[in-house]
C-alpha cells in the first residue's frame, strides 16, 4: 500500500514508535503530522534504546523523514534532539525536512504553560510543559510564528519581538510570573533558527510527489485518540488531532491518498497526566504492570495511570479512525495474570451502555462491565510467530481485534525490535 497511517487508538503511549520503526523498513519517507515534542516514542534497536520526541521513528532506518506543517517545532528542542541522536551515530541532517508551514514553540509557550498550569491548581491538566497547548492556540488565533520564519531573521525577529510584548503582559499582569527578555530569547534561540532554517520546505509538494512516484508513505500519529483535541476527554487532552484524518491536513495529503489505516492499542491501558479513566486500578495492581511494562513517561519520567482493555474506548476509536488493521503491543504484560478482565460497556445511572459518552461528567459515573478473558500464565518474550503465542494468548489479542472490527496485523511482546510478531503485513 502507498500510504500508511498509524495512530495511537488510546491515550497515548501505544507503542506506536516500535510500530511505525517496523513499518518504517518497508517506507521511503516517515512523516509526522501532529503534536510536537510532547511526544515521546521509544525504539529499540538492538540493545539500544533511543526516545524519539519530534524526529519521526523513520530516522533510525535511515529514512527520509518529514515533519509536517500539523506539527508544532521547539527549534532548540528538536536541534538538542538531533544532536543527540547525531552523537549516537544516526544520521539525521540530509533525511530530516521541516514544512515550512509548521508552527513553532517558543519560549513564551512554555512560560504560559507552566503558569496555566499552576493557575488551574487542582484541576491541572497535567501537561508536559512543553508549551504545546499555547503554541497552538497562537497558531489558530493567528499569532503564530512559522518554520519559514527562520529563513529571515530580521523579520523573525520582529515578529518575536511583538509577540513577546503582548505575552509578557500576560506573564506578569495575569499570573504574576516573570517577563522573559527579548535579547535573551532570541540568543536561546538564534543558533537553532540557522541550523534549521536549511531543512525548511514545501514538504506537502514532497509528499505528494513522493505518492506520485509510487513512494510508500507512512504517517507516524503522536499522542491518542483520546487526548484528541475535538474527540478526548475534554479540557483532559493535548492541543492536536492524533485521529486518522489529521494526517491529511497535517501533511498536506487529501483524505483518499491515506490507504491504510493502522490503530495501535496496548494489551491494557495506561493514561499520564489527569483526567477520567475508568478501568484505572488500584495501585498494588498498577505496580504489576508498571515494573514489567516499562510504565513511566518517555518524555516526562512521570508513572503512568494504569487499567485493563477498555472496549468502549476502543470502539470509538476504531470508529473515529477507520482501523482496518491493529498492532497490540505490550501482550507480554499480561503473561503474569491468571484471568484477564476486558471492560465490555458502562454501567452509567443504572443502564449499560456500549459507547464512550463525550460528557466527562457522565464518563465520572460510568462503571466497567467486565469480562473476563482466560491468562495464559507463559512467557511470550521469545515468541516468533503467531504459532508460538499460548492459546489462550492468541485468543485475547483476537478478541481485542474482533472488538475493534479490525484485522489483527501485529503483535509485540517486548521492547526489541525481534519481539514484534508481524501476522498480515
Ligand atoms: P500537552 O500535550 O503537553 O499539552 O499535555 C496534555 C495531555 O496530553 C497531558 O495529559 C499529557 O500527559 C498528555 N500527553 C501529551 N503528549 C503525550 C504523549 O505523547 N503520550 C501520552 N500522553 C501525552
Ligand atoms: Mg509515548
Amino acid at each position: 500500500m502507498p500510504s500508511t497511517v498509524v495512530v495511537g487508538a488510546q491515550w497515548g503511549d501505544e507503542g506506536k514508535g516500535g510500530v511505525v520503526d517496523i513499518y518504517a523498513a518497508e517506507a521511503d519517507l516517515v512523516v509526522r503530522f501532529n503534536g510536537g515534542n510532547n511526544a515521546g516514542h521509544t525504539v529499540f534497536v538492538g540493545e539500544e534504546h533511543f526516545a524519539m520526541h519530534l524526529v519521526p521513528s523513520g530516522i533510525l532506518r535511515g529514512r527520509r523523514c518529514v515533519l509536517g506543517n500539523g506539527v508544532v517545532i521547539d527549534p532548540p528542542g528538536l536541534l538538542q534532539e538531533m544532536r543527540d541522536l547525531e552523537s549516537r551515530g544516526v544520521a539525521v541532517r540530509g533525511n530530516l525536512l521541516l514544512s515550512e508551514n509548521a508552527h513553532l514553540v517558543l519560549p513564551y509557550h512554555r512560560a504560559l504553560d507552566a503558569a496555566e498550569e499552576k493557575a488551574r491548581g487542582s484541576a491541572a491538566i497535567g501537561t508536559t510543559l512543553r508549551g504545546i497547548g499555547q503554541a497552538y492556540a497562537d497558531k489558530y488565533a493567528r499569532h503564530g510564528i512559522r518554520a519559514l520564519d527562520m529563513t529571515q531573521p530580521e523579520l523573525f525577529r520582529k515578529k518575536l519581538a511583538a509577540n513577546l510584548d503582548h505575552k509578557n503582559a500576560l506573564l506578569v499582569k495575569v499570573y504574576g510570573a516573570q517577563a522573559l527578555d527579548l535579547d535573551q530569547v532570541y540568543a536561546e534561540l538564534a543558533p537553532a533558527l540557522e541550523e534549521l532554517a536549511p531543512l525548511v520546505t514545501d514538504t506537502a509538494t514532497l509528499i505528494n510527489r513522493a505518492l506520485d512516484g509510487g513512494k510508500h508513505v507512512l504517517f507516524e500519529g503522536a499522542q491518542g485518540t483520546l487526548l484528541d483535541i475535538d474527540f478526548g476527554t475534554y479540557p483532559y487532552v493535548t492541543s492536536s488531532n492524533p485521529t486518522a484524518a489529521a494526517a491529511g491536513v497535517g501533511a498536506g495529503v487529501p483524505p483518499k491518498r491515506l490507504d491504510t489505516i493502522v490503530g495501535v492499542v496496548k494489551a491494557y491501558t495506561t493514561r499520564v497526566g489527569s483526567g477520567p479513566f475508568p478501568t484505572e486500578c488500584e495501585p498494588d495492581l498498577a505496580e504489576k504492570f508498571r515494573t514489567q511494562g516499562r510504565e513511566f513517561g518517555s518524555t516526562t519520567g512521570r508513572p503512568r495511570r494504569i487499567g485493563w482493555f477498555d472496549a468502549a474506548v476502543a470502539r470509538k476509536s476504531a470508529m473515529l479512525n477507520g482501523i482496518e488493521r491493529l498492532a497490540v503491543t505490550h501482550l507480554d504484560v499480561l503473561d503474569q495474570f491468571d484471568a484477564i478482565p476486558i471492560c465490555m460497556a458502562y454501567r452509567c445511572d443504572g443502564e449499560r451502555r456500549d459507547d464512550c459518552p463525550n460528557s466527562l461528567d457522565e464518563l465520572a459515573r460510568c462503571e466497567p462491565v467486565y469480562e473476563e478473558m482466560r491468562g495464559w500464565r507463559k512467557d511470550t518474550t521469545d515468541a516468533k510467530s503467531a504459532a508460538d503465542l499460548p492459546a489462550a494468548a492468541r485468543a485475547y489479542v483476537d478478541r481485542l481485534a474482533e472488538i475493534m472490527g479490525a484485522r489483527l496485523c501485529m503483535v509485540r511482546t517486548g521492547p526489541r525490535r525481534d519481539q514484534s510478531i508481524v501476522i498480515d503485513a
